[in-house]
This record gives structure tokens, sequence and C-alpha cells, in this order.
């Protein structure tokens, strides 16, 4: 059952821009309104490269999926802030290498179960949970979460794209901890955030043009960003542009990291 056959009172405010909506109207999506569109094209005016932020944002998280699968042996996956379904849910990325991989997938906003609920809560090895993230305590608590994954075990904790919606008065390196200390040993975190180091100006204008709109977001630059993963091991290479992690084209055809404007990197719970 999906949010809107469950529960008409759900008000999805399709008059004001929503995050989920407007990353799936950069990413050519479906699911979103015109308040949604009209938003992000008053981000794209101060940082016209945004679709390729957005499109080299989502193919780290592919990148760093098939990693924690294949190399580090991870076979199960918390999303948090997933985000609207679109053409590579985490669950067909991690399925496609191993059909065991469970994912509970998170997010606060209404429409992401209310369109998602079918498409990424297919089978008992998928849910999606309706939670915020400034509270880890609740979501570790969640009896959907716990029917689906087995905390005993190593799990791979994505908060891909979702960091710089959370304030600093709402501690998001404290939210990472929470899950690093629930999390068994050699489970892996993987993180990705807005940052203005690389092109200083058009992303302060993104910045301001979504909180015009009241989506908080807030820009970190390397150092705080980094210490987003407080005492996890760094997995190679590290803090790097998101196009530039464990890329698999060469250099010639990666974008220029100013126009990505995205930091990515994957921790260890050691
Ligand atoms: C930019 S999208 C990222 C989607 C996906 N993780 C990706 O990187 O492709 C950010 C998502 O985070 C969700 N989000 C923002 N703040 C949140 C919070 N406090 N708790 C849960 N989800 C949140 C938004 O609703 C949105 O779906």
């Amino acid at each position: 059952m999906n949010a809107l056959d469950g529960d008409t009172r759900v008000n999805l405010r399709t008059d004001q821009p929503h995050a989920a909506r407007m990353y799936d109207y950069l990413l050519g999506g479906r699911d979103h309104y015109a308040a949604d569109g009209a938003a992000v094209e008053r981000a794209l005016a101060a940082f016209p490269m945004l679709r390729t932020a957005a499109q080299e944002n989502r193919a780290f998280l592919g990148r760093a999926v098939r990693y924690l699968v294949r190399e580090a042996g991870i076979r199960q996956f918390i999303d948090l802030g997933s985000g609207m379904p679109t053409s590579q849910n985490v669950h067909q990325i991690a399925q496609g290498i191993e059909a065991r991989a469970r994912v509970v997938y998170v997010d606060n906003d209404p429409i992401v179960l209310a369109f998602g609920g079918a498409m990424l809560a297919q089978d008992e090895r998928t849910a999606v949970v309706r939670c915020d993230i400034r509270e880890p305590g609740r979501l570790l608590g969640d009896p959907t979460l716990r029917a689906c994954l087995d905390l005993t075990q190593p799990i791979g904790v994505l908060a891909v794209g979702v960091l710089h919606f959370v304030e600093d008065r709402d501690d998001p390196a404290g939210i990472v901890r929470t899950f690093a200390e629930a999390a068994a040993p050699g489970s892996h975190v993987v993180l990705s955030h807005a940052t203005a180091d690389l092109a200083h100006d058009p992303a302060l204008g993104v910045q301001a043009a979504y909180r015009e709109q009241g989506v908080p977001l807030t820009l970190r630059d390397s150092e705080r960003f980094g210490a987003l993963f407080g005492g996890l091991d760094l997995v190679e290479p590290g803090v790097e542009t998101v196009s530039e992690w464990r890329p698999t084209v060469p250099r010639n055809e990666r974008p220029d990291p100013a126009h990505v404007s995205w930091y990515g990197g994957v921790g260890r719970v050691p």
C-alpha cells in the first residue's frame, strides 16, 4: 500500500517546492509540480551546470553501492533521503550483483512514499520508511526497518545528497555517528554533499535560490564535509568531487569538478 492509497489526508503541498521533487525535475523525471520546476529554474540561472551535478551525484551513488556490494561484501542498505524512484534505485543496483541484497529507503517527504511505495518496496527485501533523518534513534528502532535488516551484520548507510539539507544546529555529524555506532564493524557510510569550494558564486546562487523557496541548503567545505565521517576509516581515494571518486571513465570524459561542486566519500566502521 502506498501513502496515497492508505492515507488520503497526506498533504503533498504541491504549491510549494520540495527537495525531492526539485531533484526529480533536475534528473529529468516526471514526479514534480510547477512550483518545483520554477524553483529549479532559478537555481539553474545561478548554476547552469546543476543538471550535470545531479547526474554525477547519482552516478557516484551507483559506483559506491557497487563498491560496497562487490568489494566490501555489504548485503543490506539504509538509503537516507532516498528521493523519488528513478531509473536505477539502490536495490536494483545492489540486487543486480547480489540478488539477496536488502534495502530500506528513508525519506521525510510524503510524496516519496506516495510515488515510491510501489516501486521501491517491491518484496520483503525492500521497504520504504517515512522518517526524518534528524531522528536517527527513532529510525533505528522502526519496526519496518528492523524487519528488513539485521543490524548485527554489516550495513551500508547512504546519506547521499541529503546532509546539505540538515543545518548545523541539527548536528549532521551526530546523525552519521548515531548510525555508525549502531552498525556492526565492517559497515560503511557513503556521503555526498554540495559545496561552494569549487565554484563559489554559482554555488551560493543555488543556495540562495533554494533558501528563498523555503528549502534550507547548507554548503560545506571539504574540511567540514570530511568531519561528517567522524572517526571512520576513509576508503581510497578519500574525499573527492563525486565525479572523481573511483571514476570508470577517462579524465577527458569527466566534467570539470567546478561544474559538479559536490563532494563524495565512503567511510568504513572499524
Ligand atoms: C537531492 S535528494 C537526494 C536523493 C538521492 N539520495 C540521491 O542522491 O540521488 C534529497 C532527498 O533528501 C530528502 N530529505 C531532506 N531532508 C531530509 C530529512 N531531514 N529527513 C529525511 N529525508 C530528507 C528529500 O526529501 C529528498 O528526497
